[in-house]
Order: structure tokens, then sequence, then C-alpha cells
């Protein structure tokens, strides 16, 4: 709105999972230590853009709408891992055994579109993972990852989606902004 001035948002971009996909790996999941991120809230962060404002926002927007983010892909879902590592975890997290290839390239080309848009680098390498819990204090996720039994669950990308998230009061709150196709 002209005259209006936008505070600020919390954004991030992230695949989203199906309706469909979430429901397959809530059941097949055993009981996961820590504070569970719900279903309805999973999602791989391709790249994390904190506070943004709304110029960079429109600016990123208008970016992405014009990249070519590739064909549609499928992913597999794989075993649970854990940061920083196992025997002290404070994140756990599902990874993916097919598709990791495809996920790395996608977000490198989020990354060409973001440092395109004026953000500053990301440094951190990017890990595809899907938190599924947040455990404090830390402990040992041993017993739990050897006790999850595979999920043989697989999905289809096809799309990026731009995502505001809101803190505080319980688990985050996400909104998607906007979506960005892949190609069939
Ligand atoms: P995580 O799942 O590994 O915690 C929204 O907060 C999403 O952005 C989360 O999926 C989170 O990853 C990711 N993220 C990446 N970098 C972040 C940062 N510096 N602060 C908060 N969230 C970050």
């Amino acid at each position: 709105m002209p005259g209006v001035t936008q505070r600020p948002e919390r954004l991030f971009i992230a695949v989203q999972l199906t309706e469909d996909t979430r429901r397959k790996i809530a059941s097949g999941l055993g009981n996961l230590p820590g504070r569970i991120v719900p279903p309805q809230n999973w999602h791989f962060t391709l790249r994390f853009l904190g506070s943004t404002s709304a110029e960079d926002r429109d600016a990123l927007v208008s970016i992405l709408r014009r990249t070519n983010l590739g064909r549609i892909f499928a992913i597999r879902f794989g075993s649970l891992g854990a940061f920083p590592r196992e025997k002290r975890a404070r994140i756990l997290w599902i990874g993916i055994s097919e598709g990791a290839g495809e996920l790395v390239a996608l977000a490198e080309k989020i990354e060409k579109a973001v440092r395109l848009a004026g953000f500053p680098s990301e440094s951190r390498p990017f890990q595809p993972h899907l938190t599924l819990s947040r455990i404090d204090p830390p402990r040992s996720v041993t017993d739990v990852m050897t006790e999850q039994k595979s999920l043989a669950v697989s999905m289809k990308v096809s799309e990026v989606t731009l995502v505001r998230s809101s803190l505080g009061g319980g688990p985050a709150r996400y909104e998607i902004v906007e979506s960005f196709p892949l190609d069939a």
C-alpha cells in the first residue's frame, strides 16, 4: 500500500510436504524425544532469510518468478539424523535417501537468486534435513535412531515456497507468501 511502511517479516524459502506425505511420515514415526514439530509445519528449508523488509521481499519475489528452477523431481525419505551430533542431539531430523543431489542443486539456484536480489550470502553449507523435534537439554538419540524403521515414503518436489514465520507462544506459525513452480 503506498504511503504505508510495512514491518520487516521473518522469511525463509522451503519445500513443503504434500498432505499425503505428512500423514505417511507421521504414522511411520515412533515416539520422538523433545519438542515435536507439528506435522503441518514440516518442511525442508532451502534458505533462511531472517528479518526482511517489504522492498527486499518484493525484489526477491520478482527474481524468483523469472528464475528457472529446473524440473520436478522425486525425493525419498531416509533415516533419522541429529544436529550437532547423535550423542548430544539438539535437533532430530529426517533426511532423504534419493533426490538429495537435486535438492542441493535447487538450493544452489535459490542461493543465486537470493544474492541477485541483494541479500548477503549464506556461509553455512546446505544440508537437506527436515526438523522433527528440538531437544533441550540435549541428549543421545542413538536408541531412537536405531529403533526407527525405514519409512519408504517418496514425494514429488514440484514447487518452492516463500514462507513467513511468526514466533512466540508455542510452535511457529508459517504462512506461504508465494509459490514458485518447477517445470513439469
Ligand atoms: P531448522 O529446521 O534446522 O531449525 C524456519 O525457522 C526454518 O528456517 C527452520 O526450518 C530452520 O531450520 C531454518 N533456519 C535456518 N537457519 C536459521 C536461523 N539462523 N534461525 C532460525 N531458523 C533457521
